[in-house]
């Protein structure tokens, strides 16, 4: 799974910041390689994300820009993010042929992603197949200043000529509507023309009725070249034509602004072509806008903004470089795919780079990512919980429509916060329809919900929330958990039966570990909490209490089960058996399988993997490592050593890896802590997986920050402060990083 590739990571040294960089120096063009390099040369900022395909096309390149919860209904998954209207093509013909790398010559190829300033760039060298030789250089970025701004420059420079006449250029920059994902088109036209020298194009999601704007000047360098709009509802373009000498260059400028209605604004044209004058009209850029370009005035205002991120979220690693570069790539992903203010949505398993997952939000923002913002960027945690504040009206209708009492969260979630998971999938060899269970018995997403929302309380210190959210989200949680779970009058014990836990590959199992620690450790702080309150803001605790129903019986009942729910360890050993029956079943001989290039479920069967022993991802290990605190390290060994010899690290789910590295450097298991963190630090730069084209792993992104600082680092927070415990593994020599505690930033730089 892990090789020693250096491809996407650029170590040479000499660079100015070369682990700062993410670089290739060849173009593969195989379609698994064109899309997962597409997926890694995203740009974005939180509003929007656009993948990293080329601006004069390729084919069956997979182009997509993605808006932070703008979606659209399909059918069975019920809706998706939509793909809208390119706003980054560029084509350029050379004397009529046209520039396209799957023509002509590539002479020579370079493309770099630097992470200080979010800015993809591109160098080409090529030849045409009637041997005009040309060099491209293109820059983009999504403006991290300025989440509306979308900015490409674009120069062409002509190297040579057969008969070394001119070359006639023509440039078009257009808004390209034929986008869709993969086959199903999601976005029409409404209107499109333009006014002076800026176009326009109004168009809406076909279902969702979601109104967006998109407006785009484009100029050059060069008087001598004319242009033209072409207005056209497919289409619309600007296009620059002229010629060129050998030697002689053309630059350009494309800019773009984008607004939608869920921005609130009722006039999205009117808005977008108001924001995008202002920004031609500043002071810095000349008002013919010939000979002079917003983008060096703009790049200035996207570093300072990523400066400020990277001021706040990087962590310096000295002694592995993969790893540093893999780690900042993690951190800039859970970055562009994260608004930073929107609450209406939250961060999909596939960020918005992807296709994969249509943008649907899981226990991967909660249990993965929000460390990462609670402990570095609290406002924009304190977003994500609100999102599922939000939602509460739509988990206790859930809760009520499977006959039970509070709030149970969907285990896919969008913008109503209905259950979101498709019933069944479509296999996509067989053609078969698969049923998805977990939309029904996936319940612990519920209390991954609750355990964020006190580890956000926890380490922000942020009162406030607690009272007016999050206590709310806890005690309703809390309150669907005291009604499903269901007494056992033989054995005097709570139960949970019939569900699904973090391992997926066993379905309908009964008393899952995960599910009923975390269910208890639920209802635990939802007491917690609501002592809080009697003390510190009493008003809200009665508001509450009659609001909820919560009676002294109910609450008495509620810690009869923290003392009474079934938790199936031993407890001479302390292991943990996944779920009641677990240990009944045969160990797979894994060693039959080896050479195998999909995972045990793959391979043997939806049907047949639920008879062994054999585990997607840390299930038990993850209660050990979500609920760190509760447990000894004798009981973390034990279970190690049972239950990490038995999960598919290779192909089950990317999620975990990363997240062993917690338990794995605190057991001193050095030689695994490098591999999972790099299975984690480069499943997307390395395509580890084989589905990095359908999207990031943005909850293995989440997962990677908490390896480095609460696994390597061993960082722990509580009411007094803060303390490390560094467990360094090979090569690591220093690690320097930065948190905020109650309010106060602080830094840490350990050395070893
Ligand atoms: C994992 C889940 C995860 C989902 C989305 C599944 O394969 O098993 O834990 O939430 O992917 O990333």
């Amino acid at each position: 799974m892990l090789t020693s590739k250096t491809e996407n990571i650029h170590t040479s040294e000499g660079e100015t910041a070369p682990l700062w960089t993410v670089y290739e120096d060849s173009f593969d063009p195989t379609l698994k390689k064109l899309h997962s390099q597409e997926t890694v040369y995203t740009i974005g900022n939180g509003y929007f994300c656009t993948r990293g395909t080329f601006e004069e096309g390729y084919p069956r390149a997979d182009t997509a820009t993605l808006l932070y919860g703008v979606f659209d209904q399909v059918p069975i998954a019920k809706e998706e993010l939509a793909n809208i209207p390119d706003w980054t093509e560029i084509k350029l013909f050379v004397n009529d042929e046209r520039f396209r790398l799957d023509r002509g010559t590539i002479l020579d190829y370079h493309r770099s992603l630097d992470l200080t300033q979010g800015l993809l760039s591109r160098s080409v060298s090529w030849e045409s197949p009637n041997g005009v030789r040309i060099s491209i250089n293109s820059q983009r970025f999504a403006s991290l200043a300025d989440e509306h701004v979308g900015i490409i420059r674009f120069s062409i420079t002509v190297d040579s000529t057969p008969d070394d006449q001119p070359a006639e250029i023509l440039i078009r920059s257009s808004f390209n509507t034929a986008q869709g994902n993969y086959n199903l088109m999601h976005v029409e036209t409404v209107d499109q023309a333009h006014t002076d020298d800026l176009l326009w194009l109004h168009t809406e999601t076909k279902r969702s009725l979601v109104q967006l704007a998109q407006t785009m000047s484009f100029t050059s360098d060069r008087t001598d070249f004319r242009k033209e709009i072409l207005d056209s509802d497919i289409s619309p373009s600007i296009r620059l034509y002229g010629s060129l000498k050998p030697g002689e260059s053309l630059t350009t400028e494309k800019v773009v602004v984008m607004y939608t209605s869920r921005d609130g604004t009722d006039d999205v044209i009117r808005t977008a072509l108001e924001h995008h004058r202002a920004l031609l009209s500043a002071d810095n850029v000349s008002q013919s806008y010939n000979g002079q370009f917003l983008f060096e005035s703009l790049l200035t205002t996207q570093r300072e903004a990523w400066a400020h991120f990277w001021q706040e979220a990087d962590i310096l690693v000295e002694g592995d470089d993969k790893a540093q570069v893999g780690l900042r790539y993690s951190l800039y992903q859970l970055r562009i795919n994260t608004s930073s203010h929107d609450t209406r949505y939250s961060i999909a398993a596939k960020g918005l780079t992807g296709f994969g997952y249509r943008g649907h939000v899981f226990h991967d923002t909660e249990i993965f990512m929000l460390p990462f913002f609670t402990y570095v960027l609290p406002d924009i945690a304190r977003n994500l919980l609100l999102y599922r504040y939000h939602l509460l009206p739509a988990a206790r209708k859930k809760a009520a429509s499977n006959g039970y009492e509070g709030a149970q969260y969907p285990w896919e979630s969008t913008l109503s916060g209905d259950e979101t998971t498709p019933p069944s999938i479509i296999h996509p060899e067989t053609g078969e329809l698969i049923p998805v269970l977990n939309g029904f018995i996936e319940l612990h997403i519920t209390s991954s919900i609750a355990h964020a929302t006190w580890e956000y309380w926890r380490v922000s210190g942020d009162d406030d929330f607690l009272q007016e959210y999050g206590a709310e989200v806890l005690l309703s949680t809390a309150q669907y958990w005291a009604s499903r779970v269901e007494k056992n009058p033989e054995r005097t014990e709570y139960e949970i039966t019939n569900v699904i836990g973090p391992d997926e590959w066993h379905e309908h199992v009964n008393n899952n570990a995960y599910t009923n620690y975390m269910a208890r450790n639920n209802i635990q702080c939802a007491l917690q909490a609501l002592d809080w309150l009697k003390t510190n803001s009493p008003t809200k605790a009665r508001q509450l209490v009659q609001q909820l129903n919560l009676t002294d019986e109910r609450l008495a009942y509620w810690q009869d089960i923290i003392e009474h729910i079934r938790i199936p360890q031993n407890p001479e050993t302390g292991l943990f058996e996944q779920f009641e029956g677990f240990f009944d079943l045969p160990k797979l001989d894994q060693s039959k399988f080896e050479g195998r290039k999909d995972s045990y479920q793959g391979i043997l069967g939806v049907e047949v993997v639920q008879r062994y022993q054999i585990v997607k991802q840390a299930d038990v290990l993850m209660l050990l490592t979500v609920l760190e605190r509760e447990f000894d390290l004798k009981t973390k060994e034990v279970n190690w050593d049972y239950y990490y010899p038995i999960t598919d690290h290779a192909y089950g789910s990317s999620l975990t890896p990363a997240l062993h590295v917690i338990l794995a450097s605190q057991l001193g298991r050095t030689a695994d802590v490098v591999k999972l963190f790099l299975a984690g630090a480069l499943v997307d730069l390395e395509n580890l997986r084989g589905n990095t084209p359908e999207g990031v792993h943005a909850a293995c992104a989440g997962a990677v920050w908490q390896a480095a600082i609460l696994g390597i680092a061993g960082l722990r927070v509580d009411e007094h402060g803060y303390t490390t415990n560094p467990h360094w593994p090979d090569g690591w020599k220093r690690l320097a990083f930065s948190f905020k505690h109650k309010g106060e930033a602080i830094h840490v730089d350990l050395h070893r």
